[in-house]
């Protein structure tokens, strides 16, 4: 299990910091700060499909985790006024199990399916014509004497995510009316978040103290959601902070200090990475596999959860010959630039 602190994965061994993060998510669009293309497409598709009195068109959500897809497919749900049902790819198991699920839609309903790249080929299938034509094919009993019967289904969105649209097949990507690329957030809406989040949370943080905990959550509310209350924790231990205390820049530097984030958002395992790539690899080119070997991470988890913020931030390039450290890591780490060839 990855415990970083700013690990973008939920924690489950902390029960409470799930049931915090629920109530830290926006209920509606309308609360919903940042990702604004995607707001606006979102906002106007919900209208248009009340309009006609329909169900919205499949949706599909990429992005790196923790930017908010789940949130959207609740909030997609709510300014409907359906319920939503959330299913994650890899444990469904049986076409038996999806069935079940599609048969228990109301009209208008939300069917979430994370990690959708990793639902199984056979039951993807299923999918199929439950999307386009609301029909499901079921077959009861074996041999000669199985049965095929066709339900019919009530028309009900599909919303998608994936961490890659790169990894979903194409006669499932083609069904989705709908495609959005969820982006890391800037600074000016993580800080928002932050204040936001801060306030339901009852905790006092200055606005310097804010764009401070921003700048270092990765472009992830998630991540900045979890930094609120580490540095809220260490607010209280060590300044014995109660109410009235205002947790501005300082306070965040010493506490993210001790809990190794470094000014850019980079935690231990990020520089791990970086400085393995450096030091025995001069910075590269290296292959995904050894990266793999070398941390002891899965390829996946590299590639979806480490590497985007390291290549949207420049610290790392993809090249065709493997991941290039790039010079602005060399300095941030405090290793002389690379000498050019
Ligand atoms: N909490 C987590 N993500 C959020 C967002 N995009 N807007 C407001 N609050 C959030």
């Amino acid at each position: 299990m990855d415990e970083r602190i700013i690990s973008r994965e939920e924690n489950i061994n902390e029960r409470s910091e799930i049931q915090v993060e629920q109530t830290l998510r926006p209920q509606m669009l309308g609360e919903y700060i940042g990702q604004d293309s995607v707001r606006e497409k979102i906002a106007l598709f919900i209208k248009a499909a009340k309009q006609r009195g329909d169900a919205l068109d499949h949706v599909l959500l990429a992005g790196p985790p923790g930017l908010g897809k789940t949130t959207l497919a609740q909030i997609i749900a709510r300014e409907m006024g359906t319920q939503i049902h959330i299913v994650t790819g890899p444990t469904v198991e049986k076409k038996g199990d999806l069935a079940a699920v599609l048969t228990n839609l109301q009209p208008g309903d939300v069917l979430f399916i994370d990690e959708i790249h990793r639902l199984q080929m056979a039951i993807e299938e299923v999918l199929y014509g439950a999307m386009e034509d609301f029909k499901l094919d079921l077959i009861a009993g074996q041999g000669p004497s199985a049965r095929t019967y066709r339900i019919d289904l009530p028309r009900f969105t599909l919303v998608g995510a994936t961490t890659r649209t790169g990894l979903l097949s194409s006669p499932l990507r083609g069904r989705f009316g709908v495609e959005m690329r969820l982006d890391f957030y800037n600074h000016d809406d993580l800080a928002k978040i932050v204040m936001r989040s801060a306030s339901l949370l009852d905790i006092e943080v200055q606005n310097d103290g804010a764009l401070e905990i921003a700048k270092r959550s990765r472009g992830t509310p998630r991540i900045a959601n979890r930094l609120i209350r580490r540095v809220r924790d260490f607010a209280q231990v060590k300044f014995k902070a109660v109410k009235g205390f205002e947790i501005d820049k300082k306070t965040v530097d010493e506490a993210l200090r001790l809990f190794d984030v470094d000014d850019r958002g980079l935690d231990a395992m990020d520089r791990k990475l970086l400085i393995s790539m450096i030091e025995k690899f001069d910075g590269g080119p290296v292959g995904i596999e050894t990266l793999s070997s070398m941390l002891s991470e899965e390829r996946d988890t590299i590639e979806e959860v480490y590497e985007p913020f390291l290549v949207q931030e420049g610290f790392i390039q993809r090249t065709p010959r493997g991941r290039v450290v790039t010079q602005l890591a060399f300095t941030h780490l405090g290793y002389p630039p690379k000498v050019q060839l």
